[in-house]
């Protein structure tokens, strides 16, 4: 039998702060289980025809944010795939409700000074230009944990390498898939 079978049956959707290798992870994972991959942030840039980059600077961050709300709910239409958003994206109450409905959610959690040395290679993100990453991290962490620690899975993936943290991922899954929890009256049902 198929060890990985039962972890093909609903989306896998990351979720978790810039710099946690939630599009790494992510196509590794898909690549492991043998399930395609999509990238919120990839998808909602072709739909827009330009970069996040622009998007902020042309039309704005709540444009951004609608198109990604719009993106995810479509990619969520399709079949079971592993999904990275990004990192604000399980804020809009409205996305967080549809990603819980209809995908296994995991938050890939790691200390923020981590993080910080990994986004200052980059400069295509926005919250970042002209700020202490370090600083914006904090800020974000303490606006985003409460909504990120909704997540149907934790993982703690300290400074691990991204096929490490591949692998501890997988052992969650398999575990929540073992044993899920009961389900909760008040969601909606699937
Ligand atoms: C954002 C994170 C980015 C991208 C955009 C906004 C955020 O994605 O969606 O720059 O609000 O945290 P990553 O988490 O993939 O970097």
């Amino acid at each position: 039998m198929d060890r990985f079978a039962p972890l093909r049956l609903r989306t896998i959707a990351l979720v978790g702060l810039m710099g946690v290798g939630k599009s790494s992870v992510g196509r590794r994972l898909a690549n492991a289980l043998d399930l395609p991959f999509r990238d919120a942030d990839l998808e909602v840039e072709a739909a827009a025809g330009r970069s996040i980059s622009d998007i902020f600077s042309d039309l704005g961050e709540a444009a951004f944010r609608e198109g990604e709300r719009r993106v995810i709910a479509r990619l969520l239409d399709e079949p079971p795939h592993v999904l990275a958003t990004g990192g604000g994206a399980f804020m809009s109450p409205e996305s967080r409700a549809i990603l819980k409905s209809r995908a296994v959610t995991v938050w890939l959690k790691a200390d923020l000074e981590v993080l910080a040395r990994r986004v200052s290679r980059k400069d295509t993100r926005p919250l970042l230009v002209g700020r202490d990453p370090l600083e914006v991290l904090r800020e974000l962490a303490q606006a985003r944990y409460p909504a990120y620690g909704q997540a149907e899975i934790i993982v703690e993936t300290g400074d691990a390498a991204h096929h490490v943290t591949v692998e501890q991922v997988i052992r969650a899954l398999s575990a929540y898939f073992e044993n899920p929890p009961p389900a909760n009256p008040e969601d909606p049902p699937q």
